[in-house]
């Protein structure tokens, strides 16, 4: 298969080449990245470039190497983030602009990010910053927010959004009058995060040219049918059409390869196998509106976007209804791999295309050997009519669309969880024909995807409309016809059948709109129509994909520092070049180890049941298999501190490893462990939901409690009373980097070496010491750096780690154990659901006098970090409120799910929202605003928390003050009326949220830290400490410490990995503690070493660094020291309900605004403000990072990111396609952050730990979308007094926004089903009176 990569040129002939591009380009190249293994999240982005001899071109492209199968790669270039730059040559200022603009935290995207916008880069020298913006669309990030990525990526454009303010002290946006900059520009305020001085020129002359080999090979008119012979499979690549044919008629069951973005998929998660696999080695080409099948759909978009620019618009409608969604189709990997032929011939039932080609009578152009024919893409051929079929020896040519003309309408309009990259939830095409000059409908077409099994056509609705007039009783009716002719079952695959009915209408409803607009502006005249008011225009305009932009505001560092001194500088991440180019090496890229194996894991399918019988023979008769591996094999305990290792006898949950089978290759372990044979006999109670377990009362955790005042008496004394229940959904960690072990057994006295991507090495090291039942001694635990933790890494590698270490004790092999996205997901969960009930007692006045509230979390079926949780939530339920007679309780729930475990915030983000939202409840009893609630509530002055805590929320108050002012909250809230009165469809929501955050834990052993530092005899410096870096910049952080206690430059210090055999006993990295910690103990080991150095530094006060620490006499006393620090003293005594729970404290205000579609239940966010109370930030780059990841993440817990699982307790949400993490489009339009300062003089340098205080900003967006529906609701004369859990999806937002087009809705559920009813994902809904809850 000749191909290059990287310039160099690979044949390869090698019958174990793997099929995806991923695993071969993974032996040699371990830049580029494996995360989500189905092209949903970009890491594995690289770029293909291909010659095209007919116009002597080559086109370069971002593919995903994880679809892309090596066969298919013939003739092309491949380029990866190696070949782009590396730190050994040459970095490329992609790389180099992405490391110093911060784009990068863990690093594990970077490479993806890199090659996307090399790719456009390559196409487009100087790209405008939408180009940059959607470039990115198609890759995720987990850590960044990516605002700072784009930021990157605008440097090379010639007009930049970006305020920097150019360092000439003049903000460039100082005209504007609402610019937050004005109110800055006078203060010691800095806002540039990094120098564009310093980059590199980007000159795209100096790219390296495309292998001339590949030219001739493009250009040879003899070009022969490639075969490719590989063990099980065999690949044929045809070079002319005739062979393709003849082939076609051969191997008719051979399906024929082009972006293999749906044939991938099927093989890897649907087991489907092709013993022979065909493929075509040409565009196939077009002409007029003929579109050759083998057009990408990114050339399809390009050759739309040229017809749309040259024809009139009347003939270009169909054109731009799929232009339109060919912005938002999947990402810009996918949208090159994806070929037409491909999209049309797959037909999947969520097409953005079909409907629109179906509604424009789009012609499929088909070939064989016998001759070429012509069907129509129509109802019968999307609907898979088997005489609608291709015959299997026919090949799609290409597609036909006609123009349209003056009296033809066509439209496209689609809803999904996100606006990019996300299947539809619902998606339609539709036409209609009207008689010349009038509106009577000649011909109707509707084409929905998503509701079915296919894409569905309305036929017998459009049928009975044809002659009707183009009026509100058509519409009436049409909205009737249709929901009786499509009709989603109650048990309909994915569920949400409620809403996907709603939509069905709501789209309906927004196609007749835009007609009837249509139709005015043709003719003025019409009559007896829905009057085409303004208002109600609002309907049809999509929110747009705007470039990002923002200020980030922080202190300056006082000039009177010394130059060298890097503490308070936005220094870049220590290994921000190596991220960017590929050279950060993780687990996964460590080079294989002789004898290595690889294992997979054997789950349990049900939620609780007995194992009758474990089968595995025949996965240990498959070739390459070496061992299977159960509880028998544990030799010490199989469940340490009440976790389980191995499933035995019994399983309680889906998910649980029962074994693991270790083989010589990745690919043959996965393939065993499906071949395992397991059968169970299922057990009674089996508990999925916090409901249910309060039902049987199951339990993981004893009651914890906080009171003050006398709650029951307070609530005789109010003026009103409410009670409410919120639920708080919980989240998937989504780090990009999947869980990762690599164990090495050692020949001698039972060692075991791991290196793991981890937050707690110590707790991987009690695990596996326990498990193979040695001592703590023989058991060495590594790391460099993970690929994102978020808490996710905290306790689960421990397990994992163990399990891995059970398997190399037993075959004495070393065992790489790499979880798949989807087994990461369904095995370790994530963050705790939690359940609030509340009884609140307040004034008329808005002032709340009595709150009892009961927090109720699903633990999953083992404790792992709940009762922590727990503990977290009761003590900080308050949040910035006092309230003088409180009570607050909580539980952990156990469950029959996969144990939840830690996350950042660990339980805050979700009981905050529970007291944001009674906040809102009672503005809404007041007839106040919710912001004035919070303020006459808050926190004022030095108080006492409800467990009797002193602090001082003056730093509060001022973030509050500052947010309200800064942002221009009442200003903006004002215009937002306005704009809600002027539009009925959409309507925008403001809210500003409050934060009392507490750093840290309640127990003091878990606040100390060690540093082991070197001071070598040629003047450098290693600095080791417990601490895990994972994205944070914790070793940066380290780096700046060290480099000014010990008064040298940061060059002069390399920050090691961290392990258990330098820093022993560590406590984990979490709680926002790592550099309050282990900063103190860099701080204290640096200060020793340099009161040993005093006296040779008075003897030679002018000497250098290097003079001296050159004495070998001395070097004893200088070269190692390790310092232990015991740290904060934290108390709570549960008991009294009182204590000194967290070291300090920290404040911060935000302000979101949003914009929702009340029809399709859609939002756009349009500005978020941040305030945080940063005290003095040590790097403003890495917190201001931390702060926007930390709101972003927040953001998708919030809105987008919603696990799905069925009433039996089996996780459906499994990897992008079906779980939303933020992706680029979701980003606030505008973002701004600012550090309050404050004083914090417990913490290193005045500082304060800002990883996981954002996490919950991200509310202000939720309660921005309450407020939006709040507006909507008002208007259409329903209650304000409602309940919005979280995520506030689509589905939730319009379910909420109740109008008109409900009660077709409504009318049909009452006539088709039962009132109450329970759909797949156990959504539950009740229909009474005139509205819809879920319940
Ligand atoms: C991550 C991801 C996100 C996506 N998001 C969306 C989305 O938001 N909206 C959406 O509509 N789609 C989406 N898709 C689906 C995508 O549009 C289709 O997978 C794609 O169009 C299929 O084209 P392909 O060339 O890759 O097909 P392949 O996988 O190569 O082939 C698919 C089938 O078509 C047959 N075939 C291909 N070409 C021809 C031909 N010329 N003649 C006859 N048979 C042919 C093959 O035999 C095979 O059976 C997404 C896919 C992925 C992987
Ligand atoms: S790993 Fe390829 S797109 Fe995610
Ligand atoms: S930096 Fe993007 S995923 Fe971590």
């Amino acid at each position: 298969m000749p191909c290059s990569v990287n310039i160099q040129m690979v044949h390869c002939r090698n019958s174990n080449v793997p099929f995806s591009l991923t695993p071969f380009l993974a032996v040699h190249l371990t830049g580029t990245k494996y995360s989500c293994g189905e092209g949903g999240c970009g890491s594995c982005t690289v770029m293909v470039s291909r010659y095209n001899p007919k116009n002597k071109k080559i086109r370069h492209y971002p593919v995903t190497a994880c679809l892309v199968p090596i066969c298919s790669l013939y003739g092309a270039a491949v380029t990866t983030v190696e070949g782009v730059g590396s730190i050994k040559t040459r970095i490329h200022p992609v790389q180099e602009r992405l490391a110093k603009c911060h784009g990068t935290q863990c690093g594990f995207c970077s490479p993806g990010m890199v090659m996307s916008i090399y790719t456009l880069l390559r196409n487009h020298p100087e790209p405008t910053p939408d180009q940059i913006t959607k470039a990115l669309g198609g890759n995720l990030c987990r850590c960044t927010g990516y605002r700072l990525i784009v930021e990157s990526g605008k440097t090379f454009c010639e007009e930049s959004t970006a305020c920097q303010m150019k360092g000439s002290g003049k903000c460039c946006m100082d005209q504007e009058e609402n610019c937050i900059c004005i109110l800055f520009c006078f203060v010691e305020i800095c806002t540039k995060l990094y120098n564009e001085d310093e980059f590199q020129p980007f000159d795209p002359s100096q790219e390296p040219i495309f292998p001339p080999e590949l030219i001739r090979m493009a250009e040879d008119p003899n070009k022969r049918r490639l075969t490719f012979q590989g063990k099980r499979t065999t690949w044929i690549t045809s070079v002319t059409l005739s062979d393709l044919l003849e082939l076609k008629v051969n191997f008719p069951q051979a399906p024929l390869v082009m972006g293999n973005t749906e044939v991938g998929p099927r093989i890897k998660f649907e087991d489907e196998f092709y013993p022979l696999t065909l493929s075509f080695y040409s565009t196939i080409l077009f002409s007029g509106v003929t579109i050759g099948a083998g057009y990408s759909l990114a050339q399809l978009n390009d050759a739309l976007g040229s017809i749309v620019s040259e024809q009139p618009k009347e003939k270009t409608k169909t054109y731009r209804a799929l232009l339109k969604h060919l912005r938002t189709l999947a990402g810009p990997q996918i949208r090159n791999m994806a070929t037409l032929g491909g999209h049309v011939v797959s037909r999947p039932n969520y097409s953005d295309l079909n409907p629109i080609l179906a509604a424009g009578n789009a012609i499929i152009n088909l070939i064989s050997k016998d001759g070429e024919r012509q069907i129509a893409l129509d109802s019968k051929f999307l609907e898979r009519a088997p005489e609608a079929n291709l015959k299997s020896e026919e090949i799609v040519l290409s597609v036909s669309i006609p123009h349209s003309t003056k009296w033809h309408f066509v439209s496209g309009m689609r809803l999904a969880q996100c606006q990019e990259n996300a299947f539809a939830i619902v998606n339609a095409g539709m036409s209609v024909k009207f008689e010349d000059g009038t509106d009577t409908i000649k011909d109707l077409q509707m084409f929905y995807g998503s509701v079915g099994p296919t894409v569905v056509s309305a036929s017998q609705t459009c049928k009975q409309l044809i002659g009707r007039q183009w009026d509100d009783q058509m519409l009436s009716d049409a909205c009737r016809l249709v929901l009786d002719e499509i009709y989603i079952p109650p048990a309909a695959e994915g569920g949400m059948v409620e809403y996907r009915r709603t939509l069905i209408i709501s789209l309906l409803f927004k196609f007749y709109l835009k007609v009837r607009r249509g139709l005015n502006k043709m003719v003025n005249d019409f009559s007896g129509g829905l009057e085409a008011q303004e208002k109600f225009m609002s309907a049809l305009e999509d929110f747009p994909i705007e470039t990002p932009q923002g200020i980030q505001m922080f202190q300056c560092v006082d000039p009177r520092q010394p130059p060298q001194d890097p503490v308070g500088h936005p220094v870049m991440h220590q290994s921000a070049i190596k991220h960017a180019t590929g050279e950060a090496v993780y687990i996964d890229d460590m080079p294989p180890i002789a004898q290595e194996l690889f294992l997979a894991p054997v789950t349990s399918t049900r939620a609780h049941a007995k194992i009758i019988s474990i089968d595995v023979s025949e996965a240990l008769a498959l070739p390459g298999v070496v061992d299977v591996i159960t509880a028998e094999d544990v030799p010490g305990d199989n469940n340490p501190q009440e976790e389980i290792l191995y499933a035995q006898n019994e399983v309680i949950c889906v998910g649980q490893i029962i074994c693991t089978v270790a083989a010589d290759t990745h690919a043959h372990a996965k393939e065993a462990a499906k071949q395992v044979k397991i059968t169970y006999e299922d057990i009674e109670p089996r508990i999925i939901t916090i409901e249910q377990a309060l039902e049987h009362n199951s339990f993981l955790t004893a009651e914890r409690k906080i009171e003050q005042g006398n709650v029951e008496q307070a609530f005789k004394h109010v003026d009103q009373i409410i009670e409410g229940e919120v639920h708080v959904e919980g989240q998937e960690h989504f780090y990009m980097e999947t869980q990762t072990i690599l164990a090495i057994p050692k020949e001698e006295d039972k060692e075991m070496v791991l290196h793991l991507g981890m937050q707690y090495p110590t707790h991987v090291q009690d695990f596996v010491a326990t498990a193979l039942n040695v001592p703590r001694s023989r058991i060495a635990c590594h790391m460099r750096r993970a690929g994102g933790a978020f808490g996710g890494k905290a306790s689960k590698p421990a397990l994992l780690g163990a399990i891995t270490a059970v398997a190399a004790n037993k075959t004495g092999r070393p065992i790489r154990f790499i979880l798949e996205r989807g087994d990461d997901m369904l095995i370790t969960a994530g963050r705790h659901p939690l359940l609030g009930k509340y009884k609140i007692g307040f004034m008329n006045n808005g002032v709340i006098k009595s709150a009892d509230v009961e927090y109720y979390v699903n633990g999953g079926c083992t404790p792992d970090e709940s009762e922590l949780v727990v503990d977290i939530i009761v003590l900080k339920s308050e949040n910035t409120y006092y309230i003088p007679n409180f009570r607050c309780r909580g539980r952990a729930c156990k469950t029959n799910l996969p144990s939840n475990t830690a996350f950042r915030g660990f339980g805050f983000p979700q009981s905050t929202v529970v007291v944001e939202a009674y906040i809102t409840a009672v503005a809404s009893q007041c007839n106040l605003s919710p912001e004035e609630i919070r303020e006459i509530n808050m926190y004022k002055r030095i108080s006492k928390t409800a467990y009797k805590d002193m602090f001082n929320p003056e730093p509060l108050r001022r973030c509050w003050k500052e947010c309200l002012e800064k942002s221009s909250f009442y200003a903006r809230k004002q215009a937002a009326e306005e704009f809600n009165k002027k539009n009925y469809w959409k309507k925008k929501g403001l809210s500003v949220i409050p934060m009392k955050f507490t750093v840290g834990i309640p127990y003091t052993y878990l606040n100390q830290a060690a540093a082991l530092v070197h001071i070598y005899l040629d003047g450098s410096v290693l600095v080791i400490h417990g601490g895990c870096e994972f994205g944070q910049g914790l070793y940066t952080k380290m780096v700046q410490v060290a480099s000014r206690e010990l008064n040298i430059p940061s060059s002069y210090i390399h920050p090691y990995e961290t392990s258990t055999v330098t820093v022993p006993n560590a406590v984990f990295t979490a709680a926002s503690m790592g550099t309050d910690t282990n900063g103190k103990a860099v701080q204290n080991a640096c200060q020793i070493l340099m009161a040993r150095l005093q006296p040779i530094i008075r003897k030679n006060p002018k000497g250098k660094w290097e003079d001296w620490v050159n004495h070998w006499w001395g070097s004893a006393f200088i070269s190692l020291l390790i310092s232990l620090l015991r740290g904060y003293q934290t108390n709570m005594d549960w008991e009294k309900e009182e204590g000194h729970a967290f070291p300090y404290y920290l404040y911060g205000v935000s302000c979101s605004e949003v914009e929702v579609d009340c029809l399709t239940g859609a939002h756009k966010l349009l500005r978020t403000d941040i305030f945080i109370d940063a005290a003095f930030s040590i790097n403003p780059a890495l917190d201001i990072g931390q702060v926007e990841g930390g709101f972003i993440q927040g953001m998708g817990l919030y809105t987008t990111e919603e696990l799905k699982y069925s009433p039996e307790g089996v996780l459906y949400s499994r990897g992008t396609n079906d779980y939303k993490i933020p992706a680029v489009a979701e980003i606030p339009e505008e973002f701004y952050v600012t550090f309050v300062r404050s004083q914090n003089p417990i913490a290193i340098y005045s500082s304060k730990g800002l990883g996981e205080a954002s996490m919950f900003l991200g509310s202000s967006v939720f309660f921005a979308i309450q407020d939006a529906v709040t507006a909507a609701r008002r208007e259409r004369g329903l209650t304000t007094s409602f309940t919005l859990n979280s995520p506030a999806t689509p589905e939730l937002i319009r379910m909420n926004c109740m109008d008109q087009l409900n009660t077709y809705l409504i009318w049909s559920i009452i006539w088709k089903v039962s009132v109450k009813q329970t759909n797949k994902n156990n959504l539950k809904y009740q229909v009474t009176g005139s509205h819809i809850n879920r319940i």
